[in-house]
């Protein structure tokens, strides 16, 4: 049985002060839910957000890990630094860092032998653009960037894949659940042909304009795990119904 996860994917959004107003209602000691929950704040705030959701159910990550363990490597924060702070996870690979920073498949790979081996809990980001999708090349992309990313790596079972088709991030469009679901089996089908994964062990989550209103059929299928929530996870009332959505308080 595989535990539904929602992650709330902050970006470069927030000041102490939303932090904190919206880790209050989000982050409240004594409540669980079936689903478990984390936040991925900016660098600059993940301490206030592991201080504020310190004895709650809500766990926090981060939104990046440099490749290397240590060194002259200017602004770059490494995965043991993300533990050492009490970080438990990572995403890695999102599509605003292949697109924006130039991340390819060999750099999100590297990433991910890094926070594995420090023993962060990764979250591979893998989806294709409106073009690729258009030209009929969606499965060939995520299949070349999951396995760029995972092949090879030791401690498999302890990644999570999120599904962002590129061209859902942020536009209001989203995948349809059956659109969703094709993709997601196909990812776990590509898992099982991948040394050392166990594919129904896994949880892959989908990305991509989630929102209270279509987070539950979207949960609905078979292959869908969770989700990696941007815009909708600033919205503490919109998130919680979306955590909601994947189980509801325990
Ligand atoms: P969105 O972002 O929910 O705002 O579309 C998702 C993501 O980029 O992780």
């Amino acid at each position: 049985m595989r535990r539904p996860l929602v992650m709330g994917n902050w970006k470069m959004h927030g000041t102490r002060g939303s932090v904190r107003r919206l880790l209050k209602e989000i982050a409240v000691a004594g409540e669980s839910q079936a689903a478990e929950v984390v936040v991925c704040p900016a660098f600059v705030h993940l301490q206030q957000a592991l201080n504020l959701c310190e004895g709650t159910a809500v766990s926090v990550g981060a939104q990046d890990c440099s490749h290397m363990t240590a060194g002259a490597f200017t602004g770059e924060v490494s995965a043991e630094m993300l533990l050492d702070l009490g970080c438990r996870w990572v995403i890695l690979g999102h599509s605003e860092r292949r697109q924006y920073h130039g991340e390819s498949d060999d750099l999100v790979a590297a990433k991910l032998a890094a926070a594995l081996q420090a023993r962060l809990l990764p979250v591979v980001c893998v989806g294709e653009t409106q073009e690729e999708r258009e030209a009929g090349e969606a499965e060939y992309v995520v299949s070349r960037q999951l396995r760029g990313a995972l092949e090879a790596q030791a401690g498999l079972q302890q990644v999570v894949v999120a599904y962002e088709p590129v061209w859902a991030i942020g536009t209001g469009l989203t995948a349809t659940p059956a659109e969703a679901q094709d993709m997601h089996a196909f990812i776990r089908a590509q898992l099982g042909e991948i040394a050392g994964a166990d594919p129904d062990a896994m949880r892959v989550l989908y990305g991509g304009s989630v929102k209270a209103a279509n987070a539950a059929e979207l949960f609905g299928q078979p292959d869908i795990d969770g989700a990696l929530v941007g815009g909708a996870s600033l919205d503490a009332n919109e998130f919680r119904q979306i955590v909601a959505a994947a189980g509801g308080p325990q």
